[in-house]
């Protein structure tokens, strides 16, 4: 297992403090002082202190302040840092919940602290609004793994079949299919297909996690999250091993045989609302990115986070200072652009998936 840890504190601190003369701020000792006390009450229980608060609170206030100014929107992944979780995020959830809060945000501009694949679908949502994303090479291994081509392809050889596509793939790609769905209301959806086969792309591994659960027979594609690949069966065994008291809790991106461990496999979201369900549970291991772990910890620092995790570089390569250049300066590439016709098609799939909203499988 590759496993690597959240970015340091200071790391992040040192590297938001290395602004661009542009982008020096004029907050007063007293401002910086109480944004700093503030963030400071949540980062502080994964592992901030008060002078890497005090070094990114002018940014934080900087990246409000305009928020307010521009009438802008900032969503974020929980896989994103806590900086921004809690620092500027509006909204913070999983790709359903951030695709819900796309589709109804009144605001002229969303600023998505996110991959490539979540800012198109906040883009198929909401056409008319200005779409940026701070981090243009943040992929997914998930959406690169398929193409539009490939999917014709596919339904060339299973003529009739209706296609499921992941919520992680390009917007080419969602033009190509039926229904979209996220890790929670893929089982929903998958069922609410007609006939008895569906071609669900492009993660292989949440396929074979459904097909226990579906009425369907489901084709799938070969792709898989880089991430939820690393975790295999015999070292989450080795973690029950060593807390036998923690709830283990996997995303279905991940190995049958991880989930086949779990105590509950589902979406982010899902991870979240199971530690809200059961206050008597007071350990848990999440089989999931990084950043959710240090999420959840600041949430609710009376409870014990145990095991290990692995980051993704894609959702990493979000910071506080691209998330400034990029509302004060965008270049091209930060600014999310479709095709009328591919958000037109696109926008079919995504609306099969929202009329079905949350429908988390629960192990
Ligand atoms: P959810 O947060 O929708 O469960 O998805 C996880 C993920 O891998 C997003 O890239
Ligand atoms: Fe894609 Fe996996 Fe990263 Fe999510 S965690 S963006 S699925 S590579």
């Amino acid at each position: 297992m590759a496993i690597s840890t959240s970015p340091a504190p200071g790391h992040l601190a040192a590297a938001a403090a290395s602004l661009p003369a542009s982008h020096q701020h004029d907050f007063s000792e007293a401002q910086i002082a109480a944004e700093a006390a503030c963030l400071h009450e949540r980062l502080q229980h994964v592992g901030w202190g008060m002078l890497e608060c005090e070094m990114i609170a002018p940014l934080t206030l900087e990246i409000n302040k305009l928020k307010a100014e521009t009438g802008s929107v900032v969503l974020a992944h929980s896989y994103q840092t806590p900086d921004i979780i809690y620092g500027i995020a509006d909204h913070v959830g999983d790709s359903l919940a951030l695709s819900q809060a796309a589709a109804k945000t009144e605001a002229g501009t969303i600023v998505f602290c996110g991959v490539r694949f979540m800012a198109e679908t906040a883009k198929i949502l909401s056409p008319s609004k200005k779409v940026l994303l701070p981090a243009p090479n943040a992929g997914c291994s998930l959406s690169e793994s398929i193409t539009a081509a490939d999917v014709r392809a596919l339904k060339a050889q299973h003529p009739g079949a209706p296609v499921v596509c992941y919520v992680n793939t390009s917007a080419e790609v969602k033009a190509e299919c039926d229904a979209c769905c996220t890790s929670a209301n893929a089982l929903a959806v998958v069922e609410a297909m007609e006939g008895p086969k569906v071609l669900f792309v492009p993660d292989k591994y949440m396929a074979a996690n459904l097909r226990p659960l579906s009425s369907k027979e489901i084709i799938s594609w070969d792709g898989d999250c880089m991430v939820h690949r690393e975790f295999r069966g015999p070292e989450v065994r080795a973690f029950r091993r060593q807390y036998p008291d923690a709830a283990l809790l996997a995303h279905t991106e991940c190995l049958p045989e991880v989930v086949a461990e779990s105590d509950m496999a589902g979406s982010t979201s899902g991870m979240e609302t199971y530690i809200q369900q059961h206050p008597e549970r007071r350990r848990f291991m999440l089989i999931t990115e990084c950043g959710m772990t240090d999420k959840l910890k600041a949430q609710f620092p009376e409870r014990d986070f145990v095991g290990t995790c692995v980051l993704c570089p894609h959702m990493k390569r979000v910071e506080l200072r691209k998330v400034l250049q990029a509302m004060t300066e965008p270049v091209p590439e930060q600014e999310i652009e479709l095709a009328p016709e591919t958000i037109a098609r696109a926008r079919k799939a995504i609306d099969a998936m929202l009329s079905i909203g949350r429908a988390e499988r629960v192990k």
